[in-house]
């Protein structure tokens, strides 16, 4: 199928997303202070070919490029996060001017040239601080968070209208504190779901204040939503996908949107349920604007002969990406389909999408990654039919605009739509980016001085 950029809404959002630390660098400019990803990729081993994000794209020196880039490609929005260790190098009290000011500039130059600043307030760089004062497994990092969210909505919510949390509250507690592949690297389950409590909670907080800085503003979270089916209709299977689709989306989605933990999951984690204190789920199911939908692929599980659990199995047949992710664009349709129909969300933003495929400049000095714009267009159409299914779709993000530091794979898988030469930090535009900048043109209506032309 192909995407036909005329069905979407001329008000719909096409914009491209990115990450603090995988795109600044300049780590220890301008007072930043340590994140727990400085520290985790400092730790030989966590992170292939000993990567870090110490220089990553250097977005933070060129960031007025990248907005010219942006600018070519047409894009409405830019999504990017604010780095928590620029603004509170220690997590909490002393206020650092310098690193809000870069935020300021980056804001004011999107808004310059006609792009809505997207930010994420927590795209998992915690400061190292706070990690060694308990990490988000402490309540006090919640708390911690309220203080940082109102310097910045305090200094920015004049400018901001689209605010998010938090990103992939799943992925931030459960590889951060249960499986340790991600910062701060830690391997215990209680801990891991004790914070995914944590940042939901910090979650509900931080939208009362936002909305105190900025009463126009929208707010929202984004999750990794990915379906979860089972491999075949054993009951064991079907049970084994329940399981995991509770803990993986339910976990999250419910007590934003429902204002409680599913049964089934409180069941299921019963030695180690999450530290719900009085009150905590009224703060977490705050109302807000949008949800945002992060989404790469879908998990087919069967349930482990030995003990029952679901485990996770290679997709039968079809694409995979870099990443060993299968292309499938029903996967993004279903998710949205799902918050439509059992959640009644009033907007959702696909605010992730994209693939890592291993491009390469070929001799005429570009890279002819077709594979991507494919992907693309496929997850495109499927936004676009679950639009047409009456689900309030207002805005889909390319993963990412640049090739980037993609956490503990390092710079080894590449989403970009532009492309990074690392030694010399030079871009180079992919034909996906001239792919996506034709499709969002396509989507306008002639500006009225070209009808003469
Ligand atoms: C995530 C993060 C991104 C990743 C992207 C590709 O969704 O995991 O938001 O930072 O780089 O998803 O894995």
């Amino acid at each position: 199928m192909t995407a036909r950029a005329e069905i979407f809404p001329p008000a719909f959002l096409w914009g491209a997303a990115t990450a603090a630390y995988q795109i600044e660098g300049a780590t220890a400019e301008d007072g930043r202070g340590e994140s727990i990803w400085d520290r985790f990729c400092a730790t030989p081993g966590n992170v292939r070919n000993g990567d870090s994000g110490a220089v990553a794209c250097d977005f933070y020196h060129r960031y007025r490029d990248d907005i010219g880039l942006m600018r070519e490609l047409g894009l409405d929005a830019f999504r990017f996060s604010i780095a928590w260790p620029r603004v509170l190098p220690d997590g909490r009290g002393r206020v650092n001017a310098a690193g809000l000011d870069f935020y300021d500039r980056l804001v004011d130059t999107l808004l310059e040239v006609g792009i809505r600043p997207f930010p994420t307030l927590y795209h998992w760089d915690l400061p190292q601080a706070l990690e060694d004062a308990g990490g988000w497994p402490a309540r006090a990092t919640a708390e911690a968070f309220v203080e940082y969210v109102d310097a910045v909505a305090a200094r920015l919510g004049d400018r901001v209208t689209d605010w998010t949390t938090h990103n992939e509250p799943f992925c931030s507690s459960w590889l951060g504190y249960g499986t340790g592949l991600h910062a701060p690297g830690r391997t215990n389950v209680a801990d891991a779901i004790a914070a995914a409590h944590h940042l939901l909670l910090s979650h509900g907080w931080a939208v009362e204040v936002i909305r105190r800085h900025s009463p126009e503003a929208e707010v929202g979270i984004v999750f990794d939503l990915w379906p979860v089916q089972p491999m075949s209709d054993d009951p064991a299977d079907v049970e084994a996908a329940r399981i995991m689709d509770g803990f993986n989306s339910r976990r999250f989605l419910d007590p934003v949107l429902r204002g409680e933990y599913p049964a089934d999951v409180l069941e299921e984690l019963a030695p180690v349920a999450p530290p719900v204190a009085d009150g905590d789920l009224a703060v977490i199911a705050e109302p807000i604007d949008f949800i945002g939908v992060n989404n790469y692929s879908r998990w087919i599980v069967r349930a482990d002969p030995a003990s029952g659990k679901p485990l996770a199995v290679r997709a039968p047949e079809g694409q995979l990406t870099d990443m060993g992710w299968e292309v499938c664009p029903d996967g993004l349709y279903e998710v949205i389909m799902r918050l439509h129909r059992d959640y009644r969300v009033q907007k959702i933003y696909v605010t992730e999408n994209g693939a890592a495929f291993p491009d390469v400049v070929t001799h005429d000095g570009r890279v002819h990654d077709v594979e991507r714009q494919t992907y693309l267009a496929d997850y495109i159409e499927a936004t676009g039919r679950a639009l047409a299914d009456g689900a309030p779709v207002a805005g889909y993000f390319v993963w990412s605009l640049l090739d980037n530091f993609e956490w503990s794979s390092g710079y080894a898988k590449r989403f970009g739509l532009v492309y990074v030469d690392y030694p010399t930090l030079r871009r180079i535009p992919k034909d996906s980016y001239c792919w996506y900048r034709d499709f969002i043109a396509a989507g306008r209506p002639e500006p009225a001085s070209s009808a003469q032309a």
